[in-house]
């Protein structure tokens, strides 16, 4: 829904002093404790967050494509643990279910998702179905009047808080790639359903992955999302819009890097003047503001084609192609301008450094991103 721009403006200043007062003061214990206190996940359900997206009738706030890439622009500027606590919410643990689910199916569970009392994720990768995500084998048969699903699924973010689960299966062993694969809303409490332990990574720590396993789960037929073999186009279409979001918190991360540091720049002294005085550290900030701006031209673009519905899959692959790649530049340049305190523990870089590095490959690697374009424009060449 569109708001005005005084409500809009409203909202964003709310969340920036959101991240500002209450999560970048505990930035450093959430890395340590890999942990968002639950204190502040009940203040995002207060402030709406694991709503953003939802339809109003459902209790959402049904942002637009721009407004919510506004929103991600602010919690850019911390941490990614936190958005990503009702990140799956709002993008891709709920945009199926949004865009493909029956009115029985929404108002059975959108309400939830929009309060934050059900969390969702988002099971499309396997170990053998990474980027090749057409070669699912998570099998679903019918049997009567329902699927029975047996599989596995793996690195699925929020599987551990997660209530509610878009499992993407194939219902058709006979037909290999995108054809044979259906969607479906899986409950958490069905029986045969199990979740792994939380991976330890690189970054991001506060934000949990995990492995899903379905040992003949039981999905009542109601619970199909879509008909039969659409599953592939559904996920590669909320993936459109998750890239997008993505983009969006890489550009904020930018923004955040770049204020760090200059600030550092300002106030180190070498060879008799503030580093910001050196020529080569002038390029080196130039150069992250030049592209930090340029990603977010990209991404408004892209949001504002999306809102006046038109499909973005090219400037959406696009976008997060170029700020995943972007953001590792800044925060590489941000190490660099710190010099030994930008190595440091202390100083937080070195753990932004770490958390950017996933971004070049989840919801589509940067070679997947490419791939994409460059079959858009193929294909839009051939008419
Ligand atoms: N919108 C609508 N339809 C689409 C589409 C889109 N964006 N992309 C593809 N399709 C359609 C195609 O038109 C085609 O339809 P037809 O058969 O009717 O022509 C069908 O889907 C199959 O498409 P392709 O032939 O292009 O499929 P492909 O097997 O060659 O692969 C791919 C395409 C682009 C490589 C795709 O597999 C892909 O995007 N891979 C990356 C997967 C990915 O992003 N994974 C991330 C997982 S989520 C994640 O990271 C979770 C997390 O927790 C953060």
């Amino acid at each position: 829904m569109a708001y005005d721009r005084e409500i809009t403006q409203e909202l964003i200043s709310v969340i920036a002093r959101f991240v500002e007062e209450k999560l970048r003061p505990i930035e450093a214990q959430v890395g340590e404790d890999d942990a968002v206190p639950e204190a502040i996940i009940n203040q995002m359900k207060e402030l709406g967050l694991f709503g953003l997206t939802v339809p109003i009738k459902y209790g959402g706030l049904d942002l637009t494509m721009e407004v919510e890439c506004l929103v991600a622009f602010e919690f850019g500027r911390t941490s990614p643990a936190f958005s990503s606590c009702f990140g799956t919410n709002v993008g891709i643990g709920s945009q199926g279910l949004i865009l493909f689910g029956s009115e029985a199916q929404k108002q059975k569970y959108l309400p939830q998702i929009a309060s934050g009392e059900l969390v969702t994720s988002f099971c499309l990768t396997e170990a053998e179905a990474g980027s090749d995500s057409a070669a699912v084998q998570t099998r679903a048969q019918r049997v009567g009047d329902h699927y029975v699903l047996t599989g596995s699924k793996r690195y699925i973010t929020n599987a551990d808080r997660a209530g509610l689960f878009t499992v993407m299966a194939r219902t058709d062993a006979d037909v290999k790639g995108a054809k044979g694969v259906t969607a479906f809303l899986v409950e958490r409490d069905s029986p045969g359903l199990s979740v792994g332990k939380p991976e330890k990574k690189m970054g991001q720590q506060g934000a949990h992955i995990c492995d899903v396993y379905f040992d003949a789960v039981k999905v009542p037929v109601e619970n199909r999302l879509g008909e039969e073999g659409a599953g592939f186009k559904l996920a590669m279409q909320v993936l459109d819009r998750g890239r997008l979001h993505i983009a969006s918190v890489c550009v904020g991360l930018a923004e955040r890097l770049i204020s760090d540091s200059l600030n550092y720049a300002l106030k180190r002294q070498q060879f008799g003047k503030p580093i910001c005085e050196h020529q080569l550290i002038q390029a080196m900030l130039a150069d992250s503001k030049t592209e930090a701006y340029a990603a977010k031209a990209m991404i408004l673009d892209a949001a504002r084609l999306k809102d006046g519905d038109q499909s973005i899959t090219l400037e959406a692959a696009a976008a997060k192609y170029y700020a995943s790649e972007m953001v590792g530049r800044v925060a590489d340049r941000a190490v660099q301008i710190l010099g030994g305190a930008g190595y440091v523990v202390d100083y937080g870089i070195e753990r932004l450094y770490r958390d950017v590095r996933i971004f070049r490959i989840y919801e589509g690697t940067s070679q997947i991103q490419q791939i994409v374009i460059a079959r858009e424009m193929i294909k839009a060449a051939k008419g």
